[in-house]
């Protein structure tokens, strides 16, 4: 008898894991879709913070009648904790605390102590190896990567990355879930960067090193991307919205684990991380906000 969970209806609650921006973006849009939350942090004001940013947004999203539901609503399918024990009868994790590997192993290793032998664990790491996360559990089969993008309640896309052990089971109920939020999904083996930022981060340290070189503006280069190729924001207002802490953070694991010198991150994005200039989070970045 297999103890893995096999249909997306038998997830009735999932936990995540961290109260930050993604945590609690992901959070909102599981229980917009009828799941019942668990959100854990360390402390008390980030979830105060986290419950308001997710009223806002929802509340956002209700006037422009794209909810089914009273935001009061949806928000009461979310409850907050402060101890990841009240994870006990969550058939679903995601984690999502900051990018620091000792961390998220050891949150790991805990919910493997702490959930049902059914459930499945999920990493919203940025650049992290599932495989070495997963390492950290006893349930490397049932370990996954869900990479949500940001502002996750407006992104259409979750990552997924199988890890070496991942189960086609496993895979197969992740997409599922990420579908039922009303995610579209990718996948991805398992490397640096998977697809996402494999490709964006190095088009966002070129944005530096164009900068650096003294080729262009900020504002220019911003404008060239923006108005000539189509996206929504410049590479260097996308770095601010970001955190340039975070991009610099990838390019050193693309940088090492890819080994190719068109990897190295541009001196001077690693001179604002050490300026503590580290974008829009800390009202200066490329940007002054
Ligand atoms: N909740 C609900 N609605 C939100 C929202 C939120 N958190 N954030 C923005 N919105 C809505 C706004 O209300 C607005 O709705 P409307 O068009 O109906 O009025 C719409 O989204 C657009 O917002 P704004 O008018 O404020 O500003 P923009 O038009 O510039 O859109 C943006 C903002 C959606 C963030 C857009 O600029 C964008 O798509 N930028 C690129 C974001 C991106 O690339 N994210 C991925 C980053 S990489 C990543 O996350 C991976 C990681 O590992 C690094």
């Amino acid at each position: 008898m297999t103890m893995e969970l096999t249909q997306i209806n038998q997830i009735k609650m999932v936990g995540v894991v961290g109260a930050g921006q993604m945590g609690n973006g992901i959070a909102q849009v599981l229980a917009q879709s009828d799941f019942n939350v668990c959100l854990m942090d360390v402390s008390e004001a980030s979830l105060k913070k986290a419950v308001a940013s997710i009223e806002k947004s929802l509340m956002k999203l209700f006037e422009k009648g794209k909810l089914p539901e009273h935001p009061p609503v949806i928000l009461g399918r979310i409850k907050t904790t402060t101890h990841l024990a009240d994870f006990k009868d969550c058939d679903f994790a995601i984690e999502a605390v900051s990018e620091n590997e000792e961390l998220k192993k050891s949150i790991f290793k805990q919910l493997d102590e702490i959930l049902p032998a059914h459930a499945i664990l999920a990493s919203n790491t940025s650049s992290l190896p599932i495989t070495r996360l997963a390492s950290s559990t006893r349930r490397a089969g049932q370990f996954i990567g869900m990479h949500f993008m940001n502002p996750v309640p407006v992104m259409q896309l979750v990552e997924i990355i199988r890890g070496h052990a991942t189960s086609e089971n496993t895979y197969q109920v992740t997409k599922s879930l990420a579908e039922k939020a009303e995610k579209t999904t990718v996948c991805s083996q398992d490397y640096p960067g998977f697809i996402v930022n494999r490709i964006l981060m190095p088009m966002i340290n070129e944005a530096f090193f164009t900068l650096m070189e003294g080729i262009a503006t900020p504002e220019d280069i911003d404008a060239g991307m923006k108005l000539g190729t189509n996206q929504p924001m410049g590479p260097l207002t996308l770095a601010d919205f970001i955190g340039l802490d975070t991009c610099l953070a990838i390019m050193k694991v693309l940088h090492e684990g890819l080994g190719d010198s068109k990897y190295r991150p541009c001196p001077l994005l690693k001179k604002y991380v050490d300026a503590g200039y580290l974008g829009r989070k800390t009202g200066r970045g490329v940007y002054s906000y």
